[in-house]
């Protein structure tokens, strides 16, 4: 039973992308961080429901892979679900569509929490205003003895890196340079004490460090 992050950072760091727009709001710079990972076969089947078997193997989809294996709760910041773009609308749903990739309790860390909503495929969004430690204990009663991801963003998994609580993350570093965003590792100095670092290079380029208790 473990406290899991993933995430996908460019090369200074930046968990988060600035150049969305009305029309395009993820933006190009969201493609381009997240290229490895939505190529592959593992995300393909799992959020695209594309059951072809397309999509890459190998280094980046077996770290797909292991995202996906194991997490019986999800805990997310208000920015990842989408509050922060659509707060005003009361029928926004998040960004996953009817049946979102996750298929458990996913806990929204927000100061405006709405009603719980009930999707299709198992996932149910709960919104709260809590503590890390707070959110977390609620979020291991409803994993049931497996893990928990903290999804992100980057504001949220810092929150949780700060208070300790995070046993593995992982961080997929894509060599491109944003410029701007939100940094992942500000105000972590010695982050890396108590945990063990290693890293591999997948052929995209990519390089997953994993820091593991
Ligand atoms: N690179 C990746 O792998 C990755 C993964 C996931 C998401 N993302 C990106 O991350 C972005 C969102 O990240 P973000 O850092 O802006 O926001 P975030 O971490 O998703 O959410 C932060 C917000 O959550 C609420 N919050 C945080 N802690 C709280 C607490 N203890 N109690 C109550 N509310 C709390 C606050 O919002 P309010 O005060 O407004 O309620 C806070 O501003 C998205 O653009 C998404 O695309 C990237």
């Amino acid at each position: 039973m473990a406290v899991r992050v993933d995430l996908n950072i460019s090369l200074d760091g930046f968990a988060t992308t600035t150049d969305q727009t009305p029309e395009n709001p993820f933006g190009p710079d969201w493609a381009r961080l997240t290229d490895a990972y939505t190529a592959t076969r593992t995300f393909r089947a799992r959020v695209l429901h594309d059951t072809s078997g397309e999509g890459t193997t190998g280094v980046d989809d077996d770290y797909a892979q292991a995202y996906f294996a194991e997490v019986g709760a999800e805990i997310m910041g208000a920015g990842m679900f989408g509050l922060h773009n659509f707060g005003d609308d009361p029928d926004w749903r998040g960004w996953w569509g009817d049946e979102p990739p996750f298929h458990v309790p996913v806990f929204v860390l927000t100061h405006t929490p709405r009603p719980s909503l009930e999707m299709d495929g198992g996932t149910t969004f709960h919104f709260l205003a809590a503590s890390p430690r707070e959110a977390l204990d609620l979020a291991l009663r409803a994993a049931g003895g497996t893990d928990v991801r903290i999804g992100g963003g980057p504001t949220v998994v810092r929150e949780f890196l700060k208070a300790g609580l995070v046993d593995r993350l992982h961080v997929a570093i894509v060599p491109i340079l944003l410029g701007s965003g939100i940094r992942l590792w500000d105000d972590l100095r010695g982050l890396e004490d108590g945990y063990t670092v290693t890293s591999v290079v997948a052929p995209s380029g990519v390089t997953h460090l994993t820091f593991a208790r």
